[in-house]
């Protein structure tokens, strides 16, 4: 049976309960992935992991390989992709602490390399993206969180920003009006390109702060990696709940 893949973001450099069995440097088309693509048992089912930020490099969200990223993860037995998201939080129930599982994205990132499609062979690929997130693998992990008694925010829009940079408050403001609950920088190109290679793919946000402008904390990376240290547990007992479903 096909494995998960499983791309972690800020804060997850490793799964909590991962056991490494193997590591493989994959050369493709577009260069090298984050990472060598890690191999092993998350609660004794077989995945695949990789750490898009790269380790112990921390890779900016502007500078990260998509591209080889997900090549690479497709040239192994995968079925789906579940990517894990740090995020901001604009909608007033996405408060710090919060698990999102958005069905709908707006993409703010530009002069990213977005597709695969360079014309080649005469072909235009004008994937669908109506839905940009698989709906199988998103009624799996909501089952997986209900099982798990896991609080997981069933439906959400993801804004992605360019990045490095945090939002002005306007900008969050602007966000809030387009209708995004949650702000991150690391959501696209990354679905559309799975769309591309047509692996169902689903992202698990996690809201490690209220976005700019509306908390009373200031935004610090320190605060952020303190959430996220906590919150990967939850997010690792998810992932063990989704895969025990799958067995
Ligand atoms: N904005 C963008 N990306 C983020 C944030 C944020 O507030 N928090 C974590 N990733």
């Amino acid at each position: 049976m096909p494995s998960i893949a499983i791309i972690g973001g800020t804060g997850v450099a490793e799964l909590d309960g991962f056991e490494r069995i193997a590591e493989h440097p994959v050369n493709t088309p577009y260069g090298a992935p984050s990472r060598p693509i890690q191999e092993g048992l998350l609660d004794g089912t077989k995945i695949y992991f990789l750490q898009r930020h790269g380790s112990p490099a921390a890779i900016p969200p502007h500078s990260i390989n998509y591209r080889a990223n997900l090549w690479a993860l497709q040239s192994f037995d995968i079925d789906a992709i579940v990517a894990i998201n740090a995020v901001g939080g604009i909608s007033a129930s996405m408060k710090t602490g919060r698990l999102l599982l958005p069905d709908q994205v707006i993409d703010y990132t530009w002069g990213r390399e977005h597709t695969f499609d360079e014309g080649q062979d005469g072909h235009l690929l004008h994937i669908d993206f109506t839905e940009p997130y698989d709906s199988a693998l998103r009624d799996d992990l909501l089952g997986a969180a209900a099982a798990a008694g896991i609080g997981l925010e069933p439906r959400g829009v993801h804004g992605v920003t360019q990045g490095p940079r945090l939002e002005s408050a306007a900008e969050v403001q602007r966000m809030a009006r387009d209708g995004c609950d949650v702000v991150g920088m690391t959501g696209m190109p990354e679905a559309a390109l799975a769309r591309e290679l047509n692996i169902p793919y689903a992202a698990v946000c996690m809201v490690v702060n209220a976005a700019a402008g509306l908390g009373d904390m200031p935004l610090t990376l320190t605060s952020m990696r303190e959430i996220l240290q906590r919150e990967a547990q939850v997010v690792a007992s998810l992932l063990q709940s989704f895969l025990r479903g799958r067995a």
